[in-house]
């Protein structure tokens, strides 16, 4: 059975989620995603049938309330999908359009669903005003609305009265972990433009973040970080610097998407910060893992 998706969303680690899950401990009260994006490590969770709940979290609103429409409320979620996706028959393009103004106005999560589906490379962006500017895929019109409705149901179904959902900055949702918790964390780039990438409705300050975490570290909490990246000789953003006393391992993300258009044959590294207490937890439940964590220079600052 393969794991349900309704969305493409840029950074999504569906992926390397079964990779990611590998350093899971067992018996976690909560799993937390301060970033959840699309939320791939919380389905993930849930499809390897782990008793936990989960907290979902995204600064961008209309993505958690998406989140929370596709969980909770499946059908109609893919019956508010399917009218949307046969409106736009007779003018594809100048309905994308009127759908996406409409968003706009009313950061309404079933238009924003539709636009997901149906924007060029299935990536949103965003202007400085906080309003999504990408255009519409001129050559497909998105997801059929079966395959939608499959994809809803099955994420439902593996989530549906386990989750609480929550809008707020990363800083407010951290404070809510106990170390019974595992805090899944998958920040955007930085790097990019500063505080600000356009891929994603917010970003976030570097310092601020490694603060965030070294409180984490003083108060035992299990966590783990997907934090930078690299593609053939390019590094993406800064690294965490060794006082956090982070392990890390490099996981092969596999081709680059971007160097395959440009016809280079690149793989994408990405690494994985794996918090002290994690650490600790791990060596205690499952040694075997713990004593192939190798800590690789190259992932400090
Ligand atoms: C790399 S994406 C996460 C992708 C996710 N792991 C998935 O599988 O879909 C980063 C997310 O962080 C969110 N974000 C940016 N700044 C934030 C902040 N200060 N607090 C909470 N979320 C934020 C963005 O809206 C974006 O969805």
């Amino acid at each position: 059975m393969k794991i349900p998706h309704p969305v493409q969303y840029q950074g999504s680690k569906r992926n390397l989620a079964a990779t990611i899950l590998e350093y899971f401990p067992p018996n976690i009260q909560t799993v937390i995603e301060p970033f959840a994006g699309t939320a791939a490590i919380s389905v993930a969770t849930a499809f390897q049938n782990r008793e936990n709940r989960f907290l979902i979290n995204d600064l961008n609103k209309p993505l958690v309330n998406l989140l929370r429409g596709i969980i909770e409320q499946p059908e109609e979620t893919a019956n508010a999908y399917e009218k949307l996706w046969h409106e736009q028959q007779s003018d594809s393009i100048g309905h994308y359009f009127a759908v996406r103004d409409e968003f706009n106005r009313s950061s309404d999560s079933q238009l924003f669903l539709y636009l997901l589906a149906r924007c060029a490379k299935g990536a949103v962006r965003y202007n400085n005003s906080g309003d999504m500017n990408q255009s519409p895929d001129k050559r497909r019109k998105g997801t059929l609305p079966a395959t939608m409705r499959k994809n809803i149901l099955g994420v439902s179904a593996l989530l549906k009265g386990k989750c609480e959902f929550s809008s707020s900055d990363y800083k407010v949702i951290l404070k809510q972990a106990t170390k019974a918790d595992l805090v899944y964390m998958d920040p955007p780039y930085q790097g990019v433009c500063g505080d600000k990438d356009s891929r994603y409705y917010a970003g976030i300050n570097h310092d601020e973040f490694i603060e965030s975490l070294a409180e984490l570290n003083a108060q035992g909490i299990s966590y783990l970080v997907s934090y930078d990246g690299k593609t053939g000789n390019k590094n993406y953003g800064e690294k965490l610097p060794k006082m956090l006393n982070l392990t890390c391992v490099e996981i092969n993300a596999g081709r680059s998407s971007q160097a395959t258009l440009l016809g280079r044959k690149e793989i994408t590294i990405e690494s994985l910060y794996i918090s002290p207490a994690l650490t600790k937890r791990l060596s205690q439940t499952q040694p075997k893992k713990a004593r192939q964590l190798t800590v690789s220079e190259s992932c400090y600052a």
